[in-house]
């Protein structure tokens, strides 16, 4: 007698795809049975439904002090959203000053994490500060707290970017420590002077924040990080990657033996630049980066992840409030804080514009939201798995749900919702955290700091 019996559902399983009985016992998963007769305390009907493993957010930011301001979402009102819509893990990006100690952040984030995570969390550190003190603990963070990634900036100048010297140093330091390290790619010095020469012009509205960063500025931070990787062998994780010839750059880099993985993020999929191109100021809410980008870009990062040429979906949520915060930027679109929140809406976006479109297959979804993600960044087979012992992560998914994407369903602290509007197919009936269960069709039912933090 198992504590809970997930019953009837089709698991997605590394072992294959089939119709069965989950048996879960504490935290972890015991027993997994096709055909299915096991038997439990409590039983979840998954009969007609998809069982996958918790989902995994690979790119999120919480506690952020960005562009003047700070992300408004704390840790239990963005992982409430995660839960209700499947993500039972996310890795948070610690995004200290350049004059932080890499040890304080660490302290101060895990803290915050600690006090209200009600999901699974573990962290990738942003290398913003490199000197002798700094060099030390990072290697004490590596050794001791368990950190297996750090994050650079080659965009943001004179705020988190970091020089070429110091990246060729951090890059062998990575390599030293088996650390991957993940890097926002796109040319500073080029967005800087593009952002002088628009504001020259009197282009200020949030419509002009993708031409300031087209396209063959980001390739050129992709090949220019490329190159650093090549020269010095270090594993290198591509965030957010918004273009085909940006993915291109990462390819060819990868077929010279590089080791590259390249992330897409749900903004990037859904939405295009016309939506930071609306009126009345409201495409301020559309302002991220890299930009959002022609529509032609979506085919090129869906047929990315159903070639694998990109491996991970993440969100790369920063919610910034549309009345408060992305109105610092109403004179100036480089004042905007930048940022698209969709930790809630992530799984549901891939499934509706993704699978429901035949553009990638459930597999896939399981493998780029999930998976993937715990292998590239060492929590597999505990999380991203249905297997036995592994942590029960479990979300009992319908893929018959119709609906509309709505702020107000939102758990999110922010004011809007990017995808209002937009039809929605499928959503996370049933989900589970290490054996619990933490939300219920849309509402949160689990606890703020329940969440366990997943050194690597
Ligand atoms: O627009 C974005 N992406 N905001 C968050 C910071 C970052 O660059 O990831
Ligand atoms: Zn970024
Ligand atoms: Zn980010």
């Amino acid at each position: 007698m198992f504590d809970t019996v997930i019953k009837g559902g089709t698991i997605y399983s590394p072992e294959g795809i089939f119709v069965g009985d989950i048996g879960i016992t504490g935290e972890t998963i015991q027993e997994i049975n096709e055909g299915g007769n096991l038997e439990g305390t409590t039983i979840i009907d998954a009969t007609g439904k998809c069982v996958f493993p918790g989902f995994i957010d690979p790119h999120v930011h919480i506690h952020l002090p960005f562009m003047g301001t700070n992300a408004i979402d704390d840790h239990a009102s963005a992982t409430k959203a995660a839960l209700v819509g499947g993500t039972t893990t996310i890795i948070e990006m610690i995004c200290p000053g350049p004059d932080d100690e890499p040890a304080d952040a660490f302290a101060e984030w895990k803290t915050l994490a600690e006090e209200g995570a009600c999901s699974d969390y573990s962290f990738h550190l942003a290398v913003v500060r490199f000197d002798d003190i700094a060099k030390k603990q990072l290697r004490e963070l590596v050794s001791n707290e368990g950190v297996q990634s750090f994050k650079i900036f080659l965009a943001y100048k004179g705020a988190l970017d970091i020089g070429d010297e110091n990246l060729f140093e951090l890059m062998q330091l990575c390599v030293e420590l088996g650390v991957v390290l993940t890097a926002h790619c796109e040319n500073a010095e080029a967005i800087d002077l593009m952002q002088k020469k628009l504001l020259a012009e009197g282009k200020t509205g949030p419509e002009w924040h993708e031409p300031s960063r087209p396209i063959c500025v980001e390739a050129d931070g992709v090949n220019h990080l490329c190159a650093f990787a090549e020269l010095t062998g270090a594993s290198i994780y591509i965030v957010h990657t918004s273009c085909g010839i940006a993915i291109d750059r990462a390819i060819e880099a990868r077929s010279r033996g590089v080791d590259v993985t390249v992330e897409a993020v749900a903004p990037h999929l859904v939405l295009d630049k016309t939506y930071a191109e609306r009126a009345d100021f409201e495409g301020a809410k559309f302002v991220m980066s890299p930009p959002l980008r022609d529509k032609v870009e979506h085919d090129a990062l869906w047929n990315g992840l159903a070639s694998g040429a990109v491996s991970t979906i993440g969100t790369d949520h920063a919610p910034f409030s549309f009345r408060e915060q992305k109105t610092m930027g109403t004179d100036a679109f480089t004042l905007i804080p930048n940022g698209i929140p969709s930790i809630q809406e992530r799984i549901d976006l891939v499934h509706t514009f993704g699978v429901c479109t035949g553009k990638i297959d459930l597999q896939t979804m399981v493998d780029t939201c999930s998976s993937n993600v715990a292998k590239n960044f060492s929590m597999y087979p505990r999380k991203g798995a249905l297997a036995v012992g592994s942590d029960a992560d479990v979300v009992v998914y319908d893929t018959e749900f119709v609906g509309i994407f709505k702020h107000e369903d939102g758990l999110s602290n922010i004011d809007y919702s990017g995808f209002e509007g937009l039809e929605r197919r499928g959503r996370a009936d049933t989900v589970l955290l290490r054996g619990k269960i933490v939300a219920e069709q849309g509402m949160f039912v689990g606890r703020a700091g329940a969440g366990n933090y997943i050194s690597r």
